[in-house]
């Protein structure tokens, strides 16, 4: 069963894609089966790892969510793309950013993620989620399927301060 690490900060440009690369190849070098998430519409994950148009691929993390939203059946592993011998991603793309206004109204929206990664996470030793600089609900997505949270963060007052609200907002997860 994989472990699933969500690498998040709302404090953007903090290093969360770069730790997500070379975490993810690093792991993947050393034998052990990575499968990388970009939760971002950014899509700075899916550039970093060679796709430069990610509005063109087939399909992407947008999918699985609306997939799952309204239903619909998908088979396990289903956007996700192989890239290298022990290296999956699932991308991003601009798309994500009006998923995240349409999760507001639906079912258990904070379980979306969790639900399709049941089917995939016996493949995998780790999973790392590679999330936006925003605390809303696709970085709880991530938070509430994840065994543990990577925070990079800058050594300075106002980063800092950031952290607290984010820790407040993984604790109110363990609590619910
Ligand atoms: N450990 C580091 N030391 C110095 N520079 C770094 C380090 N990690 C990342 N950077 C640089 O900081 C910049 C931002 O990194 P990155 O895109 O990984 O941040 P991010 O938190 O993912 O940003 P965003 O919030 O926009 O998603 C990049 O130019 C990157 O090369
Ligand atoms: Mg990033």
């Amino acid at each position: 069963m994989g472990k699933i690490i969500a690498i998040a900060n709302q404090k953007g440009g903090v290093g969360k894609t770069t730790s997500a690369v070379n975490l993810g190849a690093g792991l993947a070098s050393k034998g052990k089966k990575v499968l990388l998430i970009d939760l971002d519409p950014q899509a700075s994950l899916t550039l970093c790892m060679g796709y430069r148009e990610p509005d063109k691929l087939e399909h992407c993390v947008t999918d699985v969510i609306s997939r799952i939203v309204n239903d619909e059946a998908i088979t396990d592993g289903f956007g996700i793309i192989h890239i290298h011998d022990n290296l999956d991603l699932l991308p991003s793309s601009i798309d994500l950013s009006a998923t995240e206004v349409s999760l507001v109204n639906a079912m258990s929206r904070e379980m979306i993620l969790k639900t399709y990664l049941e089917g995939v996470r016996n493949k995998y030793d780790y999973i790392l989620i590679d999330c936006m600089p925003s605390l809303g609900i696709l970085t709880v997505n991530a938070l509430a399927c994840a065994n543990s949270v990577l925070i990079p963060v800058q050594a300075a007052y106002l980063p800092v301060k950031g952290l607290q609200q984010l820790i407040k907002t993984i604790g109110k997860r363990f609590h619910s």
